[in-house]
């Protein structure tokens, strides 16, 4: 097994083992492409999501938040053309020996399915395009039934709002709407654990400008180092993301220009964690012609109607999950023997303080810890008592799942009044401190 898959296996064993990700309806065999989020796997994802919102939407005041449903009408994406040739789709080869589907695209999927049928020739039949888009029906019988998608995107769900945020909130050009929330796709070969599923989860923004305002690329360059600067503060080395700009003939149909954030992963080299889209007037104009209803702006100042043009920043919150995983796994050695952590930024941190008893049968000690835990936890909210096995034990639970503080109450907490220790998951040392600096030094180092 090489180092790199190697990897990839600790992780999806630690998610499962630790609580962080379980294969979707995993007693029933499991679906492909579809994962479940655990105890510790929704804090962390939460933890993403409100650092997007808190960055993206609330800080600003040029930004609306909502949330769309996933449902849509199919006519709404005939308009956002992703029903058409040059929409969601991929290209698709059937294996001739096991009928097995394949998409044509991806050497290392056809390169694995290839090796199952080692010492035969595979063949495979000429690519077809096949759609992503999952389609249901809504509607009780056959005569009221109606097509819909679940969305392929989150984006459609903000540009078929555009005229209700015009009228309810009355901003002016530049503004945006941000949105979190599910998108599916029914990838033909789902693969790398979260990285392309068929059920995911994006964060998105759409800043609408005036296409006059754009001379020099001025808001499309301010929003790819905004989204830069975004995911580094997720906690990646510089050198393991890098910027890249699309080729023409790779760009989404809707895109003027495109570039993405990619992640060295260990898997398969550089992959996109995030888009950075110059959608134009591409939705709001096809939205527009398809629906009948004017999605035009009325621009006061020249007193003429115009339509916006769209910036879009789009990334994938299960992508950040896996790719803050593989950048926070850690193997090293502390006081004579082997560790795993996880070295996440303390505010991703799905549990931000473990408060411990030294020894769990000594009911001063118990309950001096309860205590102290109790105050933390009002203050945290993510905060753990355990009492569980020795010292070195429940340390190296915490650091498996990425705890950044340990605080541990001994005799001298009791007998000296001298505080707690507070102990450093990444270096293993500890300090002496009153409860109250312990409050003081996590809040700051939350707010970093
Ligand atoms: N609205 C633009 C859009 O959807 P995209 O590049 O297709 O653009 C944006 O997707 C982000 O969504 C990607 O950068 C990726 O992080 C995430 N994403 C896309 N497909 C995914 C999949 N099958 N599984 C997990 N994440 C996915």
């Amino acid at each position: 097994m090489s180092e790199t898959q190697d990897l990839m296996e600790k992780i999806v064993s630690l998610c499962k083992r630790r609580g962080f990700v379980f294969q979707g309806s995993e007693i029933y065999g499991g679906l492909s492409g579809i994962y479940d989020y655990g105890p510790l796997g929704v804090e962390l994802r939460n933890n993403i999501k409100q650092y997007f919102w808190q960055k993206f939407i609330t800080e600003r005041d040029d930004v609306y938040g909502m949330s769309a449903a996933i449902l849509m009408p199919r006519k709404v994406w005939d308009a956002s053309g992703h029903t058409g040739e040059a929409g969601l789709n991929d290209p698709l080869v059937e294996c001739k020996i096991c009928h097995e589907r394949v998409r044509a695209d991806q050497p290392e999927a056809i390169a694995e399915h290839e090796k199952k049928h080692e010492g035969k020739k595979v063949e495979w039949t000429e690519p077809v395009k096949f759609n992503l888009l999952v389609e249901t029906k809504l509607g009780s019988s056959e005569k009221s039934q109606i097509d819909v998608n679940l969305r392929g995107e989150i984006t459609q769900g903000v540009h078929v709002n555009f005229k209700n945020v015009l009228d309810s909130m009355h901003p002016e050009l530049p503004f945006g709407i941000g949105q979190i929330g599910k998108a599916f796709r029914n990838e033909i070969t789902p693969r790398d654990f979260l990285f392309r599923q068929r059920e995911f989860e994006q964060m998105e923004l759409q800043y609408y400008i005036k296409p006059e305002e754009e001379e020099g690329k001025k808001w499309f360059e301010y929003w790819k180092r905004f989204a830069w600067d975004w995911y580094f503060g997720l906690g990646f080395k510089k050198e393991n993301l890098r910027f890249r700009q699309h080729a023409e003939d790779e760009r989404a149909h809707y895109a003027k220009d495109a570039w993405d954030i990619e992640y060295n992963t260990p898997f398969a080299g550089w992959k996109e964690a995030w888009g950075i889209h110059h959608r134009a007037d591409w939705d709001l104009r096809r939205h527009s012609e398809y629906s009948g209803v004017d999605l035009s702006y009325y621009d006061e100042e020249k007193k003429d109607r115009l339509i916006p043009w769209d910036i879009e920043c789009s990334g994938g919150v299960d992508r950040a999950v896996l790719f803050v995983m593989l950048e926070a796994y850690t193997e090293d050695e502390l006081g004579g023997e082997t560790r795993t952590y996880l070295k996440f930024s303390p505010k991703l941190a799905p549990v931000k303080i473990a408060v411990f008893p030294l020894l769990k049968n000594k009911p001063e000690l118990v309950e001096k810890a309860q205590s102290i835990y109790k105050e933390l936890k009002k203050e945290f909210g993510a905060v753990e008592f355990d009492d569980n096995g020795n010292i070195g034990k429940r340390y190296r639970r915490q650091d498996e799942i990425g705890t950044p503080w340990c605080v541990t109450v001994d005799f001298e907490t009791i007998e000296k009044d001298a505080g707690v220790t507070l102990r450093d998951r990444d270096t293993g040392e500890q300090k002496r401190m009153s409860v109250q600096e312990v409050k003081d030094f996590v809040k700051s180092q939350l707010s970093n």
